[in-house]
């Protein structure tokens, strides 16, 4: 038997008893005529003690143990005379009696400790033993408690877990596919799914009723730190139902995993429409583990010769504004720091107007040349500004101004620790718009994927001004993050050829991209619509993750690459062959 316990389980009431131990040694010392080894496996530390007095070849072998080496240990349980009530075993330690050196250790590349000294490049090459810092192995440990918790409440409620393949054919879903050649059909290739989308809902048609799949998903995009090239989504799809119904099973999956997760009663999440989302908070995606609305001034700014404000009002622009409360103080230095910030090329803007509320009661600002103190305090009413806070006032085309103020909020309230460290902002965004129209090209393409359903009280929009036309659509967003999203979808066909329509989809183009799901409707269709998690963002923000690599046991870096196992690699000439590609510029 390699072990009678684990390391993480031995304490005061197991005083007197004869226990067997394996694991890793995470540190030895020799103080005092004793050597200490910590040994560590994935439950916890224990403390060996290893007697000069009393056997001095034992201990000797204890003095050469390396970090890292497996070791097995025979012994009697003691109680500690100094204790570490830090730790669940930290008032006893083990009076070793026999060592068994199972497998040796190099001395690994960085200490593995949460303060570790690798660099993530490092840890990301030898994952393995990344994965052996409590940090990580947590995160772990606390993503398969959310997969258990996700599976106990879903079964509970009548959901099937249904695999779906992972070789189907290549569908648009937004980002690109990753292909994978076939060697049967030279010049024929499978992808990967995107996400199951299209295989759920033909299992509604296939009467399952309720479906869910804890999945990989496959998506060629550029990667950030939120995002993956294979990520994990908890799939879900359910039939006869209504949007309510999505937000009373999922918000309610969502209360019964922070219960068993972080112990913590979730409330029942809130729903904010997205056009109030861009509004007041300038993000389809708002954290509101915070106030600090943005306020519009249109209408509200008193006359004036300030350019700026004039010419992005007459334009059909906005002028729009944030209170940065308690900041009047900020410096000119702090001010100028936010200027550079809504100034980035992604924000675009071309500068920021403030306004001071200053503790003495006066009020100074950037436009001091434009407007008198009355009427800066009369724009003041509009933020509720009080003694002390400062206003930020931007003047540019309404999406840039409303982007950047969102984002400034962001940053204000990062720089000035207005989120709550202990609070969680968990909210329905609803009422999508079902189509965009895309900036540059004009051309509408859907918001979501083709299949969402328009809202009904929309239809009569639908040829005259589509963009008004909202969507069954809704995302949950946790703590400023897009953790889910789904819709209602449509199963009727008068209305998918519509949307298709408004798509400028020929016939040609939907048979060939989407044949074998309209032909599926064909066949008795029932009404339905469902919602997929991103479970690495979840366990990244329920663990204070910076990125999901955090959270992912085998990650790519940023650049895609796996460096532990070195892939992408290049393949043989001979694998090539048999698949029929050749490498354009050769290998
Ligand atoms: P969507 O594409 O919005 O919807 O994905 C659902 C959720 O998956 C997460 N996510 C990602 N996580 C990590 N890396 C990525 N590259 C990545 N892309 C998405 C996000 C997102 O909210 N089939 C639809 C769902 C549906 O309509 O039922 C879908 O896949 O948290």
């Amino acid at each position: 038997m390699y072990r009678t316990h684990t390391c993480g389980e031995l304490n005061i009431s197991k005083v007197g008893e004869q226990v067997t131990l394996s694991g890793w040694v995470q540190k030895t010392r020799a103080l005092g005529g004793m050597t200490f080894v910590d040994l560590r496996d994935r439950y916890g530390i224990t403390q060996l003690v290893f007697n000069n007095d009393t056997d001095v070849a034992l201990c000797d072998r204890a003095n050469k143990l390396g970090r890292e080496f497996v070791i097995q240990i025979k012994g009697k349980v003691i109680e500690r005379t100094s204790k570490n009530l830090n730790i669940p075993t930290g008032e006893i330690e083990i009076d070793v009696k026999e060592l068994n050196i199972i497998s040796e250790s190099e001395t690994p590349p960085f200490l593995i400790e949460n303060a570790t000294d690798g660099s993530e490049e490092l840890r990301l090459k030898y994952r393995y033993l990344d994965i052996r810092r409590p940090e990580l192995k947590d995160r772990l440990i606390m993503r398969a408690k959310f997969n258990a918790a996700v599976r106990e409440y879903l079964d509970a409620r009548d959901f099937l877990e249904i695999e779906t393949p992972n070789l189907i054919k290549s569908t648009p879903e937004g980002a690109r596919d990753f292909l994978v050649p076939s060697r049967l059909m030279h010049g024929s290739f499978y992808a990967l799914p995107q996400s199951p989308q299209i295989l759920k809902q033909l299992l509604m048609v296939a009467g399952m009723d309720r479906y869910y799949q804890i999945v990989r998903c496959f998506r060629d995009e550029d990667f950030r730190g939120d995002r993956q090239p294979e990520f994990t989504q908890v799939d879900c799809e359910m039939s006869f139902m209504h949007q309510e119904d999505i937000f009373e099973v999922f918000g309610g999956m969502m209360q019964h995993v922070f219960k068993k997760i972080k112990n913590y009663d979730l409330p029942e999440l809130p729903r904010i429409k997205y056009d109030d989302a861009i509004k007041y908070y300038g993000s389809d995606k708002p954290d509101l583990r915070f106030d600090c609305k943005i306020v519009d001034l249109n209408t509200v700014l008193p006359k004036s010769e300030f350019g700026v404000f004039n010419n992005a009002i007459e334009s059909g622009g906005l002028v729009a504004g944030i209170n940065a409360t308690g900041c009047a103080a900020y410096s000119r230095k702090q001010f100028d720091e936010l200027v550079e910030f809504v100034k980035a090329s992604h924000r675009g803007l071309s500068g920021l107007v403030n306004i001071r509320f200053n503790e003495d009661g006066t009020v100074k600002s950037s436009v001091d040349k434009f407007f008198n103190e009355e009427q800066l305090r009369e724009i003041g009413k509009a933020f509720n500004a009080q003694k002390g806070d400062l206003l930020l006032i931007a003047a540019d085309k309404t999406s840039k101004v409303r982007k950047s103020l969102g984002d400034l909020r962001l940053e204000l309230g990062k720089k000035n620790n207005w989120m709550d460290p202990n609070a969680w902002s968990v909210i329905w965004v609803v009422d999508f718009p079902l189509f965009e129209k895309d900036e540059e090209s004009g051309e509408i393409t859907f918001a979501h994927h083709p299949f969402c359903s328009p809202h009904p009280d929309d239809m009569q929009y639908f040829d005259t001004d589509p963009t008004r036309v909202r969507a069954q659509t809704y995302d949950m967003v946790m703590n400023g993050n897009e953790i889910l999203s789904g819709s209602v979808r449509i199963h009727q066909r008068d209305i998918q050829e519509k949307v298709f329509n408004n798509l400028g989809l020929t016939p040609e183009d939907r048979e060939k991209k989407f044949g074998f799901m309209l032909n599926a409707f064909r066949f008795g269709a029932p009404p339905h619509g469902g919602c997929a998690f991103g479970v690495d963002r979840v366990i990244m923000l329920l663990s204070g993750g910076e990125t999901i690599r955090d959270v992912i046991a085998f990650p790519k870096t940023a650049g895609g690459r796996d460096l532990m196992m070195d892939a992408p690699t290049i393949v043989d000439k001979k694998q090539l062959d048999e698949l029929g590609i050749a490498v354009k510029g050769g290998l």
